[in-house]
């Protein structure tokens, strides 16, 4: 018997649990309702009365023996626990790259645009995408029948009306809209998206942008236009920047020209941007026509204004070498995130 509980004393001193799981093991073996010392108890009850104080004593001892043993083990396993929780970072790992988002290339240009001409003086304007006949085509001079009119340039929403609905096809629509509803002198811009049916490549998109501006008051000439536009030029792209205005038609200006800026990826040797005639193109001009100032109420004889019309996506082209409209569309990230930087 006495064998028994020594031997039984040895194993619980010299039990080692490194895990929950071990440690599970010993309860079940001793300290638990069906461990050995339960057994021993219950053997107890078997004893003749003259040993079972004795034997009471030493399985008392052990019973001691093995809830310190349990107690010693389990704060092993909880320090260990511990030690592992609170292990400082490895400082040698690379870090998570954060990735952030980018500005939209038009959006850059837009706000380097809207910054040039504020410092000139110029506001901005806005109006709606989804516009009538009046705005868009008949208050600007268009003869009934020009063929911008015609469905392969325009959306129409609502056609063969007095007054048909359509998406803009240009920003020179806010014009009218400004003229209707101020005064001279006014002097303003506006930026904004533009539709006409057309196939989509790498040239041309049914969806883009313009930058409309506009400058009414008591003698502004075609000087005024062209300080403006060279003075625009140089700010967006680079001081040696030169423009040249070549005669054009447009119904909402008299006279009128197409803007073209020397091609500042060649200095105006010749490159494949410039298609080697050493310009580019990137809008139309002119002084607005009268027939324009009258159907907006402001008399032509007593102020004069220019206008002008230029593309965003072809100046952000230009700017950032991009060979692709498409790409401004497509939500390439891996296109979008080249331009973070500032304007
Ligand atoms: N609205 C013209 C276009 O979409 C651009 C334009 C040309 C605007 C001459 C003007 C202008 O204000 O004077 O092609």
């Amino acid at each position: 018997m006495q064998t028994q509980i020594d031997e039984i004393l040895a194993a619980i001193n010299s039990y080692e649990a490194q895990n929950k799981e071990q440690l599970e093991g010993f309860k079940t073996a001793y300290t638990g309702k069906k461990g050995v010392l339960t057994e021993l108890f219950d053997q107890m009850k078997t004893l003749p009365a003259d040993q079972r104080k004795d034997f009471g004593q030493r399985v008392n001892q052990l019973k001691e023996a093995a809830q310190l043993k349990l107690k010693t083990l389990t704060e092993q396993i909880e320090n260990a626990q511990l030690a592992n929780v609170s292990k400082p970072h490895d400082l040698t790992l690379p870090t998570i790259p954060a990735t952030y988002g980018a500005i939209h290339p038009l959006t850059h240009t837009r706000e380097r645009i809207v910054q040039i001409f504020e410092r000139m003086g110029f506001n901005l304007s806005d109006g709606p995408e989804v516009e009538d006949d009046w705005h868009n085509f008949t208050a600007l001079n268009f003869p009934p029948n020009h063929p911008a009119r015609d469905m392969q340039d325009t959306f129409f929403i609502t056609k063969g009306t007095a007054n048909d609905i359509a998406l803009r096809t240009h920003t020179s629509s806010v014009q009218v809209r400004v003229m209707e509803s101020q005064r001279p002198p006014m002097r303003t811009i506006s930026i904004g998206r533009v539709y006409r049916n057309e196939a989509i490549s790498a040239r041309a998109h049914c969806i883009f942008h313009q930058v409309e501006g506009f400058y009414i008051d008591k003698n502004v000439g075609f000087k005024d236009l062209k300080d403006t536009l060279y003075h625009f030029a140089k700010e967006m792209f680079g001081k040696e920047t030169k423009i040249r205005l070549r005669p054009s038609y447009f119904p909402f200006t008299e006279p009128s020209a197409e803007l073209d800026i020397s091609c500042f990826i060649c200095g105006g040797k010749g490159c494949n941007v410039c298609k080697y005639s050493g310009w580019v193109e990137i809008g139309g001009c002119g002084m607005i026509d009268p027939n324009v100032m009258k159907s907006s109420n402001i008399d032509p004889d007593q102020y004069t204004g220019f206008a002008f019309g230029m593309g965003i996506e072809r100046i952000t082209m230009l700017r950032y070498q991009i060979k692709d409209l498409r790409l401004f569309t497509e939500n390439d990230v891996r296109f979008l995130k080249q331009f973070d930087g500032t304007l």
